[in-house]
């Protein structure tokens, strides 16, 4: 395939080098030039403006890969929609709200595009180690992106197609309210571990132990293990959490469906308790938890 990926950050720049690496013609697009410069290094084409990045599909269908923060998914789509011609096909693999994203797939459609939605999870090893897709919108501009989705995915079975649009920015924002609950039960019993009746203990040895086959084996629980042996009082970092919306569209949802979530509940308030100072062991390794699987900046700031 011929496919453009913009906004080549901690995610887009894995995602076209997959995709280049694996054969794929990648067209690589981002606001400031220097990641277009470390892609092109690498072998891939550069494109520096818009313009220049609809260009280079000359008469072939352009197919783009959108993987910015969720805040400027509207100002990006808008200013796509106005330079991509018909029948493009635009894929926003960030974390979108699902709700938008439906409403977006009715504009990119009304300008005569496609739009679908492919949560992507994976973090900053997904380049390592394969990515895993939630895919949502049109079902044969889906099977058309199979051969991009096969050279992002994990091995065996790690991208589907869910439904209509949004279905995927569902099912990805679904997988990040999990993420928090589990990721704040982690911490809590770390924090346990380390304040409780067997102040010694040594936690980077429990996690250690508990990845051989017990019922807590996890990656969330492997990246907590590594953290605290590397950093056993977690020391320089503040516990100051960011949360980037999905537990919360998780929770107004449930609560539109009236389901209870009790406990991505309170892994949610924990992290905005922490952004007003509400700060401990805990939120200091669910921080860490963040800095290991997404790169996300260890001050909380994002
Ligand atoms: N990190 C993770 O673990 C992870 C995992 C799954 C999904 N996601 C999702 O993937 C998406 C991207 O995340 P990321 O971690 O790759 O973010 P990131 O490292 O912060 O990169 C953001 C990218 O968006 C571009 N960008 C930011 N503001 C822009 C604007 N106003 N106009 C145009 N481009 C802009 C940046 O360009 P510049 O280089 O010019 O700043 C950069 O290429 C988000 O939706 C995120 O939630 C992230």
């Amino acid at each position: 395939m011929t496919i453009a990926v913009a906004g080549l950050g901690r995610m887009g720049a894995q995602i076209a080098r997959k995709l280049h690496e694996a054969g794929h013609r990648v067209i690589a697009h981002n606001r400031s030039a220097g990641p277009i410069d470390q892609m092109k290094a690498l072998g891939m084409e550069g494109a520096y403006t818009k313009e220049e990045t609809v260009a280079a599909f000359g008469s072939e269908r352009p197919v783009l890969w959108l993987m910015v923060p969720s805040d400027v998914v509207d100002t990006e789509l808008d200013a796509w929609l106005a330079l991509l011609p018909k029948e493009s096909l635009i894929i926003d693999g960030g974390n979108s709200d699902y709700r938008l994203t439906r409403e977006r797939s009715e504009r990119v459609a009304a300008a005569g595009m496609t739009l679908l939605d492919a949560g992507t999870s994976g973090g900053v090893w997904g380049y390592q180690n394969g990515f895993s897709m939630m895919v949502g919108g049109d079902k044969a501009a889906y099977e058309t992106i199979t051969p991009a989705l096969d050279a992002l995915a994990a091995p065996e079975g790690a991208y589907r197609h869910f439904g209509p649009s949004g279905a995927g920015h569902f099912v990805k924002m679904t997988h990040n309210a999990i993420e928090y609950g589990i990721m704040e039960s982690l911490a809590e019993g770390y924090q346990l571990l380390k304040e409780g009746p067997y102040g010694e203990l040594d936690l980077a040895a429990a996690g250690e132990v508990w990845q051989h086959h017990s019922v807590i084996t996890s990656w969330l629980n492997e990246l907590s293990r590594d953290a605290l042996k590397e950093n056993p009082a977690l020391e320089g970092i503040e516990g100051v959490v960011a949360e980037s919306g999905e537990a919360r569209w998780a929770l107004e949802t449930a609560n539109e469906y009236a389901l209870p979530m009790p406990s991505i509940q309170a892994s949610f308030d924990v992290r905005l308790a922490s952004q007003t100072g509400e700060v401990n062991f805990a939120t200091k390794l669910l921080a860490a938890m963040r800095n290991k699987f997404g790169g996300h900046a260890i001050d909380g700031s994002k």
